[in-house]
């Protein structure tokens, strides 16, 4: 028996009890392969280890396997990580029976043959962000979603910062009319990680593996979250791209080495767009704003109202309400960490904060409603498809000193 008399729900102390009596009060495992096990794969694992610990899913996540190339580290990864078992080839993967959901944490370049492989082996799939290098890449993972669709699948894009309990309390502000017609949006995803000239020159900083630069990595965020809180698709975009430094000691290098190579991608972008409704949208992504770690920032003006988030103050959103009396108008911080907030009826008392890694938690609990309710997912292959065609367009239009550039609907 466990604590309190109850029947102790992991069979311990019952010798007797087989794996199926252990597990018989669970729900459905479903079984995760994960593709990549650096940053966004360490991020992935702890939610699929932590989703079904929080919330009541309909299918209980289950670490099968984790795929890398060299054989020694992805076998400690895996043990680090949480994961059953270690694969060297992706394909390997895929074609495990204990597996039935394909996610992908690795540089854009490997994302569509992936995801296309693993949606015609029938998987469920979640990809990171960018959905892929190019428009092409983009239209062929949503054609094959879309056909994946048909037969049940559910392919998902990992734009987990729709996932965080403020924004997404802002979007539920914004779809009840809290801000009223909308002006202006604005919006800044800065980080510093490249101000250093020296700092190596990674995959990140090369066209063919990682598609662009602050544009496809921070930029590609801020074009979905934008859109998401509006509930609005850019309609057309005028840029400015630059990269400041065009040659980096090559990556895995001798220390003090020479050897440097081409930086092929931007290093920040701005851009301005306008938005179905009339109003007007500015956005900056940079990897040089020395002192902004991590600073997604978006203010949404309205009629009504405003609304306002940073990511480096998660747990706050900033709302102000100009149906007020001027005299004691403005801007009141809502800390959101209440039950009737998003996600957090199944966290702590209020007050007690979330953090970066909870986004990825509350993106595997959506993942599994989706597939166990055949609905969705939100965003799907085809909103990663529209975003890309707006990282395009930025790039079209910085080619031709910032025209304005219609996105394709
Ligand atoms: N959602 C977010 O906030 C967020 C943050 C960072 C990165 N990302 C995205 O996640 C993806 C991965 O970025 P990261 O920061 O984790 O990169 P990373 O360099 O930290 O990790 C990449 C991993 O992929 C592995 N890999 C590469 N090619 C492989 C292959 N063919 N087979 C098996 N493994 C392979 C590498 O060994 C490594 O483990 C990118 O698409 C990136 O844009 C998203």
């Amino acid at each position: 028996m466990g604590p309190k008399g109850q029947p102790d729900p992991a069979g311990r102390g019952s010798a007797a009890a087989t794996p199926e009596q252990r597990t018989e009060h669970l729900a459905p495992p479903l079984g995760i392969g994960m593709v990549g096990y650096a940053f966004m794969g360490a991020a992935h694992s702890q939610g699929w280890r932590t989703a079904g610990r929080v919330f009541d899913l309909p299918r209980r996540p289950v670490l099968s396997a984790v795929c890398g190339r060299d054989p020694a580290a992805v076998r400690v990864a895996a043990d680090r990580l949480g994961w059953a078992a270690a694969e060297t080839d992706w394909r390997a993967l895929i074609a495990r029976d204990d597996v039935d959901v394909v996610d992908i944490c690795t540089p854009g370049d490997s994302h569509a043959e992936i995801a296309i492989a693993a949606l015609e082996a029938g998987k469920h799939v979640l990809c990171e962000k960018p959905l892929a290098n190019t428009v092409e890449e983009a239209e062929a993972m949503a054609a094959a979603a879309e056909a994946a669709r048909a037969r049940g699948q559910v392919a998902m894009v990992g734009f987990n910062y729709r996932r965080v309990p403020a924004t997404a309390l802002a979007r539920r502000m914004v779809a009840e009319g809290r801000i009223g017609t909308l002006r202006h949006v604005r919006v800044a995803y800065l980080q510093d990680w490249l101000v250093d000239p020296d700092a190596p020159l990674t995959w990140r900083l090369r066209k063919e593996s990682a598609g662009s630069g602050a544009l496809g990595d921070l930029g590609a965020h801020i074009i979905d979250l934008a859109q998401y809180l509006t509930g609005e698709r850019i309609s057309g975009v005028s840029a400015l791209t630059e990269t400041f430094v065009r040659e980096r000691p090559l990556a895995g290098g001798p220390s003090g080495g020479a050897a440097r190579g081409q930086v092929t991608v931007d290093d920040a972008a701005l851009f301005t767009a306008r938005l179905p409704s009339g109003a007007l949208a500015s956005f900056e992504a940079t990897r040089f704003a020395s002192g902004r770690k991590n600073a997604l920032r978006i203010e949404l003006n309205g009629e009504l109202g405003s609304l306002a988030f940073d990511l480096e103050r998660l747990n706050e959103l900033s709302f102000h309400d100009h149906t007020e009396p001027g005299v004691s108008a403005g801007f009141r911080r809502i800390l959101v960490t209440e039950p009737d907030h998003p996600y957090l009826d199944a966290w702590w008392p209020p007050g007690h904060g979330l953090g970066y890694e909870h986004t990825f938690v509350h993106q595997a609990r959506d993942l599994v409603h989706a597939i166990a309710s055949g609905t969705g997912p939100d965003p799907s292959f085809a909103d990663g498809l529209q975003v890309q065609r707006v990282l395009a367009a930025v790039e079209e239009s910085a080619a031709k000193n910032s025209v304005y550039t219609t996105v394709p609907a």
